[in-house]
Formats: structure tokens, sequence, C-alpha cells
């Protein structure tokens, strides 16, 4: 009886080394380290909220920052305020990303980028029946198609750049690019786009050392969010309520911890990282023991995701109901 216990315990002990081992192995692409000091990050949307509390923290880090935005005297107002707080002068360029001629001109000027993070974005919560169509496309051309524009127009020189080390492409998602929730359509797609998008660009270019991360924040204290909380359906603010509102500057530590060490996810906080074991599928994942969790946690999270589904669609017919 004494050896059953003991080659039962040892299993149960061994199993998961085993596991560690094996994920220890395969794991792909492998760990790298991006570092950021003297080297030349590019921020779009780097003139307000989250990007301009990237701009700071790059800034911080010893980092040659530039910043690009459509409004000439915002991105002047975050260059001083940049400055004041931490005596460095950012670079600023002022072009719309869906203009592909203006961004390309920028990023000429500014030289070739090892550090590349596409952040800006635009966000019009509305139901879709509700929502004119050109709204859709303002949504999808910013967020998206904005994205595909200053990733070509940065791409050859990343490619071809003389400092060799390794050079990173960060693009900024969304807690709805991660699941899609009512009043979101258009921005849930533009954001989800942005995840295929990232998945495939990071096997072109990984023989170029180019690591891809995508940056999933919560609700985010910043102009863009407060301009966005007077927009939102009803509906929308009820599911979405409950988890609070992030800083900008936490977000941006998050954001350039997980850059630094190339992780192809970035979550910001821990219900993030949960969405971030649930979402997984098929993603790349460096870390041998974050993809332990995954393996380990798909299960159990899973019915967490349905709990979440039964809550969200109780609140729909509720609603539904009481304005019957
Ligand atoms: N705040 C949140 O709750 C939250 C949550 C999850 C994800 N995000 C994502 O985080 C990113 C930043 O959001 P934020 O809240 O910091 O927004 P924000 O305060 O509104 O800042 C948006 C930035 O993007 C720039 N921008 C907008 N349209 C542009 C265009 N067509 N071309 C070039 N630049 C443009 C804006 O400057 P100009 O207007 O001068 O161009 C500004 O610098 C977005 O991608 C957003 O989807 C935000």
């Amino acid at each position: 009886m004494a050896d059953l216990n003991f080659a039962f315990i040892s299993l149960i002990l061994l199993l998961p080394l085993a596991l560690l081992l094996f994920l220890y192995l395969i794991v792909r692409p492998r760990p790298v380290k991006i570092p950021l000091k003297s080297r030349h990050v590019f921020i779009t949307g780097g003139s307000s909220g989250i990007g301009l509390a990237l701009a700071h923290q790059a800034a911080t880090e010893g980092a040659r920052v530039s910043i690009l935005a459509r409004s000439l005297k915002k991105l002047e107002e975050a260059k001083d305020a940049i400055r004041l707080s931490t005596g460095i002068d950012v670079a600023v360029y002022a072009a719309d990303v869906r203009d592909y001629d203006a961004i390309s001109k920028a990023v000429d000027e500014a030289g070739p980028i090892d550090v590349l993070i596409v952040n800006q974005g635009v966000f019009v919560p509305q139901e879709l029946a509700e929502q004119e169509l050109d709204e859709v496309k303002f949504m999808l051309d910013v967020n998206l198609l904005g994205t595909f524009n200053m990733i070509k127009a940065a791409l050859p020189a990343m490619k071809n750049r003389v400092d060799r080390r390794p050079a990173s492409i960060a693009l900024m998602s969304s807690q709805a690019g991660q699941v899609g929730i009512y009043g979101y359509t258009a921005y849930s797609a533009s954001k989800f786009g942005i995840r295929g998008l990232a998945e495939a660009l990071q096997q072109e270019v990984i023989g170029d050392d180019i690591h891809i991360s995508l940056i999933f924040p919560p609700d985010t204290d910043t102009p863009g969010f407060a301009e966005e909380q007077k927009k939102r359906p009803e509906l929308t603010t009820i599911i979405a309520a409950g988890g609070g509102s992030m800083k900008p500057e936490l977000v941006a530590k998050k954001a350039f911890n997980g850059i630094k060490s190339g992780s192809f996810i970035i979550p910001c906080n821990f219900e993030g990282a949960l969405l971030s074991v649930a979402t997984a599928g098929l993603s790349p994942q460096r870390s041998f023991f974050m993809a332990f969790l995954e393996v380990v946690g798909a299960g159990v999270i899973r019915i967490v995701a349905l709990c979440f589904q039964w809550v969200w669609y109780g609140s729909i017919e509720k609603w539904h109901a009481q304005r019957k």
C-alpha cells in the first residue's frame, strides 16, 4: 500500500515537471531581450493618452523617441510636457496614418526605427444597426489599415537596420480585440484584425530578428476614453461595468516590460492575463511557464468564460424584457 501511495505521489509530481520540460523544449519563437537604451522608438498616436505615456516611459529609459499624430499643436504640447518631466526632446511628425505618402515621408525623415509602436486608435461605440457605415469605415481605416500603412512604411528600413540587435513592432489592440462586446462591432473587428496581422507578420519577420508584440489594455483613463464613455450605449455600460479603469502610465510600463522581453501577447492587468490564457489559441508563446499555465488553465478558464457569457446574455435578455 505504501509503495502504491509513493508511486502515485511521484506520478503527480513528475507529470507537471515532464510537461514543463516538454514545453521548455518546444516553445517558439525562442526568448529574446530587446534593449531600449539609445535605440529609436517611434510611437504613433504619441500626443495623447496611452501613446503619450509610452513616449514618456521610452524617454525615461534612454531611448531616442519620435511621436506621430495628426494635430501639430497637440504634438508640440506633448513634446513640451516630456521635456519638462524628463529633460529630453522628442521628435514630432504631423501626419494621418490613413495617408501612406505622408507617413512614409515622416518615417524617412525620422530615420531607421528599432522599436515601432503602432498605437493610434479611434473608438466610437454604437450598435451596428444605428451606426453609419462611414463611421465603421473610419474605425477600420485608422485602426487597421493605418496599422498596415505604418508597418509598410517602416519595415524596409527596419529590415536593413545597421544596429543588428533585436527589433520590435508592437501593436496596440484592446481587450475588445480579445472578446466581442455589445456596441463594439466595428472597433472589435478592427482590433481582432490586428491580431491576424500580427500572427502572420511574426512568421514573416522572425528571420530579420524583428519581434511582434500585441498589447491588450483594459479601459484606460485617457482623453479618448473620456470621449468614448459619453457615447456608450446603455447595454455596453452594463456589460463592460465593474472593471474600473487603468492609468495610462501603468499601461505604458506593462507594455514596455512586455516589449523588452519580446512577449507576443501583453496583458496589462490580472483580468487581461486570464483573457490571454482564454484566447491563447495558436498564438506564439516564448515563455514555457506561460505556456504551462495556458495548457493547465485552459479548461477551467473556459468554464469562467462561459459564466461570463451567461451573465452578459442574461443582462441583454433582462434589458429587452424591460423595454417590452
Ligand atoms: N483608453 C482606453 O480605454 C483603451 C483601451 C484599450 C485600447 N486602447 C487603444 O489604445 C490606443 C490609444 O488610445 P487612447 O485612449 O490613448 O486614445 P487618445 O487619448 O484618443 O489618443 C489617440 C492618439 O491617436 C492619434 N490619432 C488618432 N487618429 C489618428 C490618425 N488618423 N493618424 C494619426 N494619429 C491619430 C491622436 O492624435 P490626433 O487626434 O492629433 O491625430 C492621439 O495622439 C488606441 O489604439 C486605442 O484603441 C485604448
